[in-house]
């Protein structure tokens, strides 16, 4: 099916008992990897539950049934005032990896200082906030040191602050899991840099959202700093030999006086992850990140999962496609405002659509159109979408290999390689919006109409408008590849689908 699962959910054998009386908890970040799993704990827990997002996808009202669903930037002070309106307590789980570690660090900066001035303002009892780990007198990674400056930032305010540090996290959808699973998968020698000796304190998502609603309810963890952590302390090397143990596969880690940009290069051309956000963990590579204080055991206990078992998990879950939310889900840098298609204030300057009549059903039709991209691939002339991915790759650009959540469900604000889901009408209508590196702006959309004869027409229209002379340049010298593609990419999508009398 392409609607959503339920979630599964992490706190049931939570020591910590709900506080609902205590007024709307506002979700920031809630888009994003972290906030994505956490908002459906606190409703299943009873909260009153606000989420702020950049911008509202119909799967977000799907997912979160009862929550509060606002619109707002935390660059503006105003959007967060409105979105904190008798709101008790605020998740900060904002964050911006894509923008690369110096963009991002001056975003982060601006955004927690608007953050705790709204808080202040609206006389907010607490904030949490989620950063990183890291010796504050080492000489912290840029990445680092800035989940370090938002938590300083956070705290010149006048409302408490709970700051949770952890280092990576293990689960399903997360970026360093992925970056560590694929290059283990994928490259039987891997030539580590030295820094793979460092160590590190993981821990599994589950605990990691088990802390974030302990917190909540626990008020003695009102204005202090803990350090969360699975069981072990590890070395990079090490998880990735575990995981490597866990694939069965024989792996070979030779040493290499490694420059850490070469490595993250790599990494992010090998994994589905991006170079930004492989250029911000792996420069943490030099930093150890393991926790320097237990006190949160005190307050929330727990049994926390072994590093092994986290990531059995997570590719059990990743196997039975039940991903829930995941780090592609945080907008890139240059698509997170830009315009929908329906917001232009006109027609795109070029379309181009090509359709097929059929009599397969509509509802097979629309299930075969959902499942493209990601490990099906695009049904046919795949190496032309992975050659675009590769120039994408070459350019920084997300290109083709961030692939799908999930192979078997799609919902708004999913991406699928280098679209993401802008629109999804059930059974008429999927809009994806290009977020690839091109001269302009580009939507492909594909429809189903019925006509009265009793036949489908089965439609894919690309939809594009130029940002300059280069653009236009760009349109033309790919029309014919258009043509040749989409017309062959509905004809794949025909056959894959059943008539009505199949069903
Ligand atoms: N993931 C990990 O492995 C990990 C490990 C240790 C600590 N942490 C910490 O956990 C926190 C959350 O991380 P994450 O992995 O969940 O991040 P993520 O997946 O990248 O999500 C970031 C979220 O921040 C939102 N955002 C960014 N800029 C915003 C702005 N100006 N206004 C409003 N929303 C904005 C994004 O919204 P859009 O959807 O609109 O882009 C997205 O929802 C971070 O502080 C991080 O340091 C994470």
């Amino acid at each position: 099916m392409p609607y959503p699962q339920r979630p599964r959910l992490f706190c049931d054998d939570l020591p910590t008992l709900p506080v609902c009386d205590q007024g709307i908890v506002l979700v920031t970040g809630a888009s994003g990897y972290i906030g994505g799993r956490l908002v459906p704990e606190l409703l299943e827990r009873g909260y009153r539950v606000r989420v702020m997002v950049r911008s509202h996808a119909r799967s977000y009202d799907d997912r979160w049934p009862g929550a509060q669903v606002v619109e707002g930037d935390a660059l503006g002070i105003e959007d967060l005032e409105q979105a904190m309106d008798n709101v008790s307590t605020a998740f900060y789980l904002m964050h911006s990896l894509l923008l690369g570690p110096e963009k991002c660090a001056d975003h982060e900066i601006r955004v927690a200082r608007n953050f705790r001035n709204a808080a202040s303002d609206k006389h907010l009892k607490r904030i949490i906030y989620l950063g990183g780990l890291g010796d504050k007198n080492d000489q912290l990674s840029t990445h680092l040191k800035s989940r370090l400056d938002v938590a300083r930032e956070l705290v010149k305010g006048a409302v408490p602050v709970t700051i949770l540090r952890a280092a990576v996290i293990i689960g399903s959808g997360s970026a360093s899991f992925e970056i560590i699973k694929n290059l283990v998968e994928r490259v039987p020698v891997i030539f580590l840099p030295d820094h793979a000796k460092t160590l590190c304190q993981p821990i599994s998502i589950r605990d990691v959202i088990k802390y974030l609603v302990g917190c909540l309810e626990h008020e003695e963890t009102q204005g202090r700093e803990f350090d969360i952590g699975g069981s072990e302390i590890l070395s990079y090397e090490n998880m990735m030999k575990v995981v490597a143990g866990i694939l069965e596969k024989k792996r070979f880690f030779p040493k290499l006086p490694l420059n850490l940009n070469v490595f993250s290069y790599f990494a992010s051309f090998i994994t589905p992850v991006p170079a930004p956000i492989t250029r911000s963990l792996m420069e943490g590579l030099a930093n150890e990140v393991v926790c320097r204080n237990s006190d949160i055991l005190s307050m929330i206990s727990f049994e926390t999962v072994p590093f092994r078992e986290a990531v059995k998990r997570a590719m059990k879950i990743e196997e039975d496609d039940k991903i829930t939310s995941r780090w592609s889900d945080a907008y890139p840098p240059t698509c997170d405002l830009a315009p929908r298609l329906h917001e232009l204030s006109r027609r795109t300057r070029y379309t181009s659509t090509h359709f097929i009549l059929t009599n397969k059903a509509a509802i097979s039709l629309f299930y075969s159109i959902c499942r493209i991209g990601g490990r099906e691939g695009w049904f046919h002339n795949n190496w032309m979408w992975r050659l675009r991915g590769e120039i994408d790759r070459l350019l920084l650009g997300v290109g083709m290999k961030r692939g799908r959540r999930s192979q078997s469900e799609l919902r708004e604000n999913d991406v699928i390689d280098f679209f993401r889901v802008e629109k999804m009408e059930p059974m008429s209508r999927l809009l994806l919006r290009a977020e690839m590196k091109l001269p302009g702006l580009a939507w492909l959309e594909f429809t189903v109409k019925p006509d009265n004869q009793g036949t489908n027409q089965l439609n894919v229209t690309a939809y594009f408008e130029p940002g300059g002379l280069f653009g236009v340049i760009y349109w033309y010298v790919f029309l014919p590849f258009h043509y040749l593609i989409f017309t062959r990419l509905i004809k794949a999508i025909e056959r894959r689908s059943r008539s009505k009398e199949r069903l």
